[in-house]
């Protein structure tokens, strides 16, 4: 199928294109009426993921409701633990709980590489997704980083810390390792799936790269970051480390396309370091509690600061639940707007 709108992968592989393209981690999410309702009538939020028609319906939502240039699939980073047999529930108000943890080499035997087929439910969704989207505009596809799933499957639940997911780098180095290196080869099997059903740019969310050392993470995360980044060859890549600003240098030779930044990273800095990728991001996600003229006058500062690079626009991190959605729209068509005079200007 044809996309109508390729500005988003025309970014990414460095073509030229008339406006910034924009999108936001977690926009098919919360913040929209429409997709509570949705969640209501399915019950829980699993149920949702697993179920291919509701998947495909608030993937879609937001690039109606938002206009923003891509879709990104509805699902979790935490369906590969699962696949992998270490099952997870969503408490209402508490976030993801794993009634099992891993933490000692004999839990190994409770793992296994995930084959593609387990889960199937979100490769359906995706085929779905794409029928009735019917090219307007590109999907995402995503998975965690292998880092930040060992550290839900070792800590069992989300932390300030996640402190006994580092002890363990540092008392059980190998078995680390044996984890990491299960996850890395479930997430090439799972992402090649999502691209053969129609993913036509993938992410890989670090969102607890900010919590190792620089040295840590070059040990536990980055080459196994890279190596689904090479295994992965069809489609452009993009890696977001959350509070790796340590670790941008090393990015740069990352085999991917782009790199997200969260609003801590400094935009200057950040194109020193990067200065071989496309970048995305990273207006703070609580810019979005200020008023329209602030709303306004912070995208295009941060437009401003990108200009002359090639840039995706996103928020540093996933958007909030309570954010208006009035304020979101603002956001999304300042990018347009601006970015579109500001090209015709050059
Ligand atoms: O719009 C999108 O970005 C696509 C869908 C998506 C979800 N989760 C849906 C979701 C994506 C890309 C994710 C990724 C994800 N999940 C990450 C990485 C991104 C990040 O935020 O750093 C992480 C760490 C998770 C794990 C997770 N899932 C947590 C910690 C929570 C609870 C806290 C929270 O932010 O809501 C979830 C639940 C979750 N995942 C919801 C959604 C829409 C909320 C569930 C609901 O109540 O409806």
């Amino acid at each position: 199928m044809k996309l109508s709108s390729t500005l988003l992968l025309d970014v990414a592989r460095k073509q030229s294109a008339e406006r910034t393209p924009v999108w936001l981690m977690r926009q098919a999410g919360r913040v929209l009426p429409e997709y509570r309702k949705v969640r209501e009538s399915a019950g829980d939020f699993k149920t949702m993921v697993k179920t291919p028609e509701l998947a495909a319906e608030v993937t879609i939502q937001p690039v109606d409701i938002l206009g923003v240039d891509a879709a990104i699939i509805f699902s979790d980073i935490l369906v590969i633990p699962e696949a992998m047999g270490l099952p997870y529930e969503m408490e209402e108000g508490r976030g993801p709980v794993f009634p099992q943890t891993i933490r000692t080499p004999q839990d190994l035997q409770k793992l296994r590489v995930a084959p593609a087929d387990e889960l199937r439910y979100v490769t359906d969704a995706i085929r779905l997704t794409k029928k009735e989207l019917n090219g307007r505009v590109p999907l995402i596809g995503f998975a965690g980083a292998p880092w930040t799933i060992f550290s839900y499957m070792v800590e069992g639940t989300g932390s300030k810390t996640f402190s006994a997911a580092r002890k363990v780098l540092y008392t059980e180095p190998s078995f680390a390792h044996q984890v990491l290196d299960m996850i890395t080869e479930s997430t090439i099997n799972y992402l090649r799936a999502q691209v053969e059903a129609g993913a036509d740019i993938i992410q890989i969310f670090d969102s607890w790269a900010g919590i190792l050392g620089p040295e840590q993470y070059s040990t536990f995360s980055l080459p196994y970051i890279s190596r689904i980044c090479e295994a992965i060859t069809d489609v452009p890549k993009i890696v977001f480390a959350k509070g790796a600003f340590y670790a941008l240098t090393e990015m740069n030779q990352m085999p991917c396309d782009v790199v997200g930044l969260d609003w801590n990273m400094n935009i200057a800095e950040s194109r020193r370091q990067l200065s071989g990728k496309v970048l995305q991001g990273n207006l703070d996600p609580c810019a979005l509690y200020g008023s329209f003229d602030d709303v306004r006058k912070a995208t295009r500062k941060m437009l401003d600061a990108f200009s002359g690079t090639p840039h995706i626009a996103n928020l540093g991190h996933g958007l909030y639940p309570d954010t208006e959605v009035d304020k979101v729209k603002c956001f999304i068509d300042t990018v347009k707007e601006y970015s579109a005079t500001r090209s015709a200007a050059n």
